[in-house]
């Protein structure tokens, strides 16, 4: 016998075949697993609808450790749908200020309106009713009528689709749709009749603390790990089989601090496309030299009595990256001020307390917002 023939049957002897078990004891040992090991966030202590919605709209994209800030001050300004209905947009805005991808603050005010407007001005109960608000998709309205009304759905979201894929040994592409109609038939499949938020929220910790991606499963301590078809096929650093991104595309920017009669020059994005309806630094496509910068701020009407380099940013987008250079700018005259609301695109100052308080600049902008010099200001 050769010796490749005798390692590979010796590796097989030593593999252990996922152990077949009833639907329901699976659920029973990962909620028994949860109930010793589950999370303490927040949004767990008071489960209303709203704190649910709100956790899980600003989870979308964020950790969970980035969260638990926003998340208590945005309840301490706006506690009721009612308040975040009636809130002006600076102010939800600010409240987001960081956590990027501003859309979602913006359908979370709109579908509060929606939700004002109802006939008992309440949040839906089921997931079909919940999808009918601003900015709630499919899992989403699972997580909420699951965690708050107890519906049974499972909530698919990357965490429960990584434990599907590694559990049934799924080898196809999992970000697909197909993927997701069978991950949902599955959890049906073992998801028991009454917990059925506990057990959303199992999976997602599981998926969070356990089962994590990038090939670093905890499997030694996994409470389904003897009946994970992945595991017992040594494949669980191979599984889910997630498909190549897109590259990005680069955009280069000049970024500028224009400081002018103690207050810093800002402008307001265009209400649509990226960032929208944010303010920002004012800023010029391509890294423009010394000279050109100086150009740019006297098109801006400033007269400009020093410049200083600033140190280069990037900033990482879904699609694209800003590959940012910046000046710092101390100028003595500006022809624009018109003062009032700012319009799109338009350029105004604001005071050192504004910065504070009042106009949100989005994260990608936070290498420059760090180089404020507050006693130019
Ligand atoms: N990720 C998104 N929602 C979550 C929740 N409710 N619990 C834990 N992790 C989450």
């Amino acid at each position: 016998m050769s010796k490749g023939t005798k390692d590979s049957k010796m590796q097989n002897a030593e593999k252990k075949a996922a152990q077949p078990e009833s639907e329901f004891a699976l659920a029973e040992r990962l909620l028994d697993w949860y109930d010793a090991n589950k999370r303490d966030l927040p949004w767990r202590q008071d489960p209303t609808p709203y704190h649910v919605w709100l956790s899980e709209i600003m989870l979308q994209q964020t950790r969970v450790g980035a969260v638990r800030d926003y998340y208590a001050r945005f309840l301490n300004t706006l506690p009721t749908i009612e308040s975040l209905a009636k809130a002006d947009e600076d102010v939800y805005l600010k409240l987001w200020e960081g956590l990027g991808y501003y859309s979602r603050v913006r359908n979370l005010h709109k579908a509060a309106l929606q939700i004002v407007e109802m006939q008992d001005a309440a949040m839906p109960r089921t997931a079909a009713e919940l999808q009918k608000l601003a900015g709630i998709g499919p899992y989403t309205a699972a997580a909420i009528s699951s965690i708050c009304f107890d519906e049974r759905i499972p909530a698919i979201d990357g965490n429960l689709l990584r434990v599907f894929a590694r559990m049934t040994g799924y080898g196809e592409n999992i970000k697909s749709t197909a993927a997701k109609k069978v991950a949902t038939d599955y959890y049906l499949s073992i998801f028991p009749q009454t917990r059925c938020g506990d057990m959303n929220q199992a999976l997602m910790d599981l998926g969070a603390t356990v089962c994590l991606p990038a090939g670093q499963p905890l499997c030694d301590t996994c409470p389904w790990s003897g009946h994970c078809i992945a595991k017992a096929d040594g494949r669980e650093t191979e599984l889910p089989v997630i498909p190549a991104k897109a590259s990005r595309t680069i955009e280069k920017k000049t970024v500028f601090l224009i400081y002018y009669n103690k207050h810093l020059a800002l402008r307001k994005r265009p209400e649509r496309g990226l960032l929208a309806g944010l303010y920002e630094f004012p800023n010029a496509e391509g890294a423009l030299s010394r000279k050109e910068a100086l150009d740019y701020v006297k098109t801006l009407g400033f007269s400009a009595v020093r410049i200083h380099r600033l140190p280069a940013a990037k900033h990482i987008f879904s699609h694209r990256e800003w590959h940012m250079i910046g000046y710092q700018i101390l100028a003595d005259e500006w022809q624009a001020f018109a003062g009032g609301k700012p319009k799109e695109h338009e350029l105004f100052l604001a005071s050192s307390e504004e910065l504070q308080d009042v106009f949100s600049i989005p994260s990608a902008f936070g290498k420059y917002q760090a180089e404020i010099r507050r006693d130019y200001l």
